[in-house]
């Protein structure tokens, strides 16, 4: 009997040492340890012995029991830093792996027009406002001066919303919302960089969404060459010291006198080219005096005060100064476009 339990601890103690992992190592206990297991059934033969022999095999039954319990807790431990280890190994960061890259975004190209725009005429002494892009007809059109029949507030292009609400045409209401909460005859001098719509089909020219910059100057004695004077500096500001510029006689129903400003070809300097289509000259924004009835309607008294305006397309100024050549580029957001603008300074 001795040594059927000496012979049971060497297998069950070699087999313990060729196991590998939580599993087999649980079906080894059942088949030694277990209620059922071999150490089991050769105690249950105990019985079987005589008396005296009784105390000497009981000792050696829990020696080998003692042998196989420790073999296996032994081993069940040696299991569980197996199993520690692999899941540390699965979970471990690889420091010297190379890191993922977030390349910086590049400002878009209206938005850096628009910050150019805003420094150049804040050191001019202007302050940046803004107003609502879906307006009242009263500040699009009637405190402008449109006269009710007049063409541009025709369905076709105007975006109406209900029956005086609509999607702003242009920057100039705020012109009219400033001057009303201003204190009468109060000195003004704002931009207003913003959205604008227009019923437009989408060309390489037009959009229906599109972006202006109003400006607008009001004081005591402001005249004519303040405009021309302002827009000249504008204009050596943005393009350069050399720049020129020059007034044309135009139209809006909210100056009187009206004008375009034309600079020198930015491209060819004046002497000629596809951009400027051989004039030498290039568009850039209509201007003019305050109408003294935009004044009047919106609180100050054109007796004692008078000013200029002007609105430029800020999508036009960046197709000529980045050479773009179609306006839904700035719209689409293909990022080849937009990626030729990083790192660009302007
Ligand atoms: N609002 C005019 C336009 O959209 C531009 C403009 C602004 C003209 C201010 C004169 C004075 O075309």
């Amino acid at each position: 009997m001795e040594e059927r339990l000496q012979d049971l601890q060497r297998r069950a103690l070699a087999e313990l040492a060729r196991l590998d992992g939580a599993g087999p190592l649980e079906d080894w206990r059942i088949t030694f340890l277990g209620k059922k297991g071999e150490l089991a059934e050769v105690l249950r033969g105990m019985g079987a012995l005589p008396a005296d022999r009784r105390p000497a095999v009981g000792m050696v039954a829990n020696r080998v029991r003692d042998a196989l319990e420790a073999g296996y807790a032994a081993q069940r431990e040696l299991a569980a830093r197996a199993a520690d280890e692999a899941r540390e190994r699965a979970e471990a960061v690889d420091v010297t792996l190379p890191g993922r890259r977030n390349p910086p975004g590049a400002e878009h190209p209206l938005q850096r027009v628009i910050r150019r725009l805003e420094d150049i005429f804040v050191g001019l002494g202007f302050t940046v406002a803004d107003g609502p892009e879906v307006e009242l007809d009263h500040y699009n059109f009637t405190a402008l001066n449109f006269p009710p029949e007049h063409p541009a507030r025709d369905m076709q292009d105007t975006f109406f919303l209900t029956g005086d609400l609509l999607l702003r045409t242009h920057t100039s209401p705020v012109q009219a919302r400033t001057l009303e909460r201003s204190a009468p005859n109060s000195p003004l001098r704002i931009i207003v960089p913003g959205r604008v719509y227009r019923r437009d089909d989408d060309d390489a020219t037009h959009s229906h969404a599109f972006t202006q910059c109003e400006g607008l100057v009001v004081g005591r004695g402001v005249r004519m060459s303040d405009l021309k004077g302002t827009l000249l500096a504008f204009a050596r500001a943005m393009y350069g010291g050399d720049q020129q510029v020059r007034l044309r006689p135009s139209f809006f129903p909210f100056t009187e006198p009206s004008a375009e400003l034309d600079v020198r070809c930015i491209h060819c300097g004046g002497a000629g080219c596809a951009t400027c289509k051989q004039t030498g000259w290039i568009e850039i924004l209509g201007c003019g005096m305050v109408h003294p009835n935009v004044l009047r309607m919106n609180g100050y008294d054109p007796a004692q005060v008078s000013g200029f305006a002007f609105g430029m397309g800020v999508e036009r100024i960046a197709m000529l100064l980045y050479r773009v050549e179609d306006i839904r580029d700035f719209y689409v957001n293909d990022l080849r476009f937009l990626r030729q603008f990083a790192g660009v300074v302007l």
